[in-house]
């Protein structure tokens, strides 16, 4: 039975938010329900998401959902003490938005085009969003000034904003918005996507005993029931960890493009000279050196577990492109398919999780407002939002940012039918963490690819 005082606390925070629930449709519903376990479902726009196995739901219920209760818990308790101090913090100073660019994940939505340096989020207008919020076609033009990235003028609402024009602040309120939500859904859903793509390849294709089996089992996690819960808590907008303004048409919108970016780059992707940049390069080259150690040792070419290997390869190749056909496949070609996903799972996630938290808070933890841009617009900042949005935005950012890491690289340990040790790994993430101590703090590197 529903406890009457929860029920009227629920309908009174929907009707503070402003937010309805959207209802997952029964069809997709009985899709996911019926589709067998590691099947790619299509969630919508084009977005496929994997059905996990009861086996793997239960182990996210068993360890993961605890650890996200019990931060709930803790986090409602710090969120109702910060959001009454911070009812409308944001740093929107230019350093502050400087640094976004150069020392977190932002800095991968740099692109170089005929305008020169840009942060291009036109593809945001028109984006339909919940009732009461607004979105902007937003292209930020960027100069570089001692190495560092600075904005110099903002396309907003049909108007170019530059430094001095009384409309300067509010327009940077309105691109760091777009950049969370694009980084959010364009970027970082497109590691957990390739990530649960990757593992249901393997899960379909490659007998447990396979050495390719072997070496990722350990960096399984539960990141497929994860996506899946995440996926949920979308159509959920009243919940009090989501901050979200897009109803879930907008955020596939949003995935989708990011998967067809990254789908596009291939597996030579390039980005833009940051300090970020540099410190993932560093980072892909010591898993590099560790995947390309296992291979070496473990992965022959004629050896028939390479036919099971090719297999794996294809099955990748429906859902990432990129990944090499199978008839294709050799071992530096499944070395590099390996590194990039070892990669991302590894240090992109827990990078944008760790360092967003630390340095800046998840993603600044802003992702909606309640007032469009407008240039002669004196909205203060606490006019764009709502308490209950600041509320909503800090228990997302100190619950859902990492805080606890699920799987270190402690719980990471190979089969011994592996010729293959931890120990190179282990001390070229220790050199990491001494070279880039923002960005991968210590012991806060979860070497999974349970993200
Ligand atoms: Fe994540």
């Amino acid at each position: 039975m529903i406890n009457p005082a929860l029920a009227f606390g629920r309908r009174f925070a929907e009707r503070a938010s402003g937010l309805a629930d959207e209802r997952m449709s029964a069809s997709l519903r009985r899709r996911l329900d019926e589709a067998a376990p590691f099947a790619a479902v299509d969630l919508g726009e084009g977005v496929r998401g994997i059905k996990p196995s009861p086996e793997s739901c239960e182990l996210f219920r068993a360890r993961r959902l605890p650890v996200i209760a019990q931060g709930l818990a803790s986090g409602l308790a710090r969120a109702t003490a910060a959001a009454a101090r911070e009812p409308c913090t944001l740093h929107h100073g230019d350093a502050d938005v400087a640094l976004l660019l150069e020392q977190t994940c932002f800095g991968r939505r740099i692109r170089e085009d005929a305008d020169g340096f840009v942060v291009d989020l036109t593809h945001h207008e028109n984006l339909p969003m919940l009732p009461g919020f607004f979105s902007h076609g937003i292209k930020a033009h960027l100069a570089r000034s001692n190495g560092r990235f600075e904005v110099a003028r903002i396309d907003i609402a049909g108007h170019t904003i530059a430094r001095g024009h009384p409309g300067w602040p509010l327009a940077k309120i309105h691109l760091i918005v777009g950049m969370d939500n694009e980084t959010l859904f364009a970027d970082h859903s497109v590691v957990h996507l390739h990530n649960s793509y990757l593992e249901a390849a393997a899960r379909r294709t490659l007998p447990a005993h396979n050495p390719v089996a072997l070496f990722l089992q350990p960096h399984f996690g539960v990141a497929i029931p994860l996506n899946e819960w995440i996926f949920e808590r979308f159509h959920k907008h009243a919940s009090v960890g989501s901050p979200f303004a897009h109803p879930v048409a907008s955020i596939l919108k949003l995935v989708r493009k990011g998967l067809q970016a990254d789908h596009a780059a291939g597996l030579a992707t390039r980005p833009v000279d940051t300090a970020y940049a540099r410190a993932q390069a560093h980072a892909r080259e010591v898993m590099r050196a560790h995947v390309e150690a296992f291979v070496n040792d473990n992965v022959r070419e004629g050896a028939p577990e390479f036919d099971q290997i090719r297999a794996f390869a294809d099955a990748a190749r429906e859902l990432i492109p990129y990944v090499p056909a199978g008839r294709e496949l050799t071992p530096a070609l499944l070395a590099r398919v390996l590194t990039r996903f070892l990669h991302e799972a590894t240090f992109a996630s827990s990078g944008d999780h760790v360092v967003n938290r630390e340095v800046v808070g998840f993603y600044r933890s802003a992702f909606r407002l309640r007032r469009p841009f407008t240039p002669d617009a004196r909205w203060r900042p606490q006019d764009l939002f709502g308490s209950i949005d600041t509320f909503q935005r800090v228990v997302f950012r100190d619950v859902f940012s990492g805080d606890v890491c699920f799987s270190r690289l402690a719980d990471v340990e190979y089969d011994p039918r592996l010729r293959l040790d931890l120990d190179g790994l282990r001390r070229g993430l220790a050199a990491l963490e001494q070279r880039h101590p923002r960005l991968f703090p210590r012991d806060r590197i979860a070497a999974s690819i349970d993200i």
